[in-house]
């Protein structure tokens, strides 16, 4: 794949990637684990965070630091001219005078993609509400690509559905790479329809359920119930702590299981269950570097 290829072009949605084009950037972040590479200097990010971020922030400064770049922006907006009114359009036409690529995150669906729209300089979202997390899927199929040696596997993901941004980025990608997908959430949190019609069209394998069974899964993706996404808080007193994952609800699971959260957690999975083989939730935090390097390198148009 020639370099052009990704230069330039922003990563709004994993729908904008085709199955090849996601291979390509898991071998490139596979380059990426060997060290450091000046491959950015004289390049600056900006990453503009109006949501709070500890590991996709962190990650994409260190990924732009290991490759010999330079970092500016904000994570708390309220220190901004966004306090003042100014708008987002603004916002990222100031930006892309300073920065060479922008790395933005926003608590409305759709503002990553409206960046893109005015930015001469490419876009990266990295999260937009209960929208998309791109680089969050990438770095989840480069850990389980490590973990198991391959993505056409059954995976289970556990949680809130509705209106988590992770996994309406991870099924599109599952479904691309054959795998079985299990959804399991409380009432209410499912799936949305249109993202379901989506996957049954791509021919994926897909089963829905209220009831957590994980004894044929080799992956279990589980997801945090967002307290802050919800617009009545009655509804999420209701379905909070649905789901626990503890070493007793591992009985009878794969030896060779996985367990993935993008975290943060709250107390969905047991720290109990952080010292064993099974947890594998901060093997993608460790692998959000890699992967946010090759990403940063290829859309710079230097890898
Ligand atoms: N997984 C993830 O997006 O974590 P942060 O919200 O800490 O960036």
């Amino acid at each position: 794949m020639g370099k052009t290829v990704f230069a330039g072009r922003d990563i709004i949605s994993i729908r904008d990637l085709e199955k090849e084009e996601i291979e390509h950037i898991l071998r490139k972040a596979e380059e990426m684990e060997k060290g450091p590479a000046p491959l950015l200097r004289g390049r600056t990010l900006g990453l503009l965070f109006f949501e709070p971020s500890t590991r996709t922030r962190l990650s994409f400064e260190v990924a732009m630091k290991k490759l010999g770049g330079e970092v500016i922006g904000f994570s708390d907006a309220r220190l901004t001219s966004v306090a003042k009114g100014e708008s987002l359009i603004d916002t990222i036409k100031t930006v892309e005078s300073y920065a060479d690529m922008i790395v933005i995150r926003h608590i409305r669906e759709g503002a990553a993609r409206l960046a893109a729209e005015v930015s001469e300089k490419p876009i990266i979202n990295a999260g937009d509400g209960p929208n998309q997390h791109p680089t969050q899927t990438l770095l989840d199929l480069f850990t389980i690509k490590k973990a198991l040696g391959r993505l056409d596997i059954k995976v289970t993901l556990v949680g809130d559905l509705k209106y988590g941004r992770t996994v309406h980025s991870l099924v599109y990608a599952l479904a691309m790479f054959d795998a079985t997908i299990s959804l399991v959430s409380p009432k209410g949190l499912e799936m949305p329809s249109e993202v379901l019609e989506d996957l049954k069209a791509m021919g994926a394998a897909i089963e829905t359920s209220n009831e957590l069974d994980i004894s044929d899964t080799q992956a279990l993706y589980v997801t945090r119930i967002q307290k802050e996404r919800f617009p009545d808080p009655e509804e999420y007193e209701k379905v909070k702590g649905t789901y626990k994952i503890t070493l007793g609800t591992l009985e009878g699971a794969r030896k060779d299981l996985i367990i993935l959260h993008p975290l943060p957690r709250v107390d969905e999975v047991s720290p109990e269950i952080d010292g064993t083989p099974y947890a594998r939730y901060f093997d993608q935090v460790a692998n959000g570097v890699p992967v946010r390097m090759a990403v940063l390198g290829l859309v710079a148009g230097v890898l």
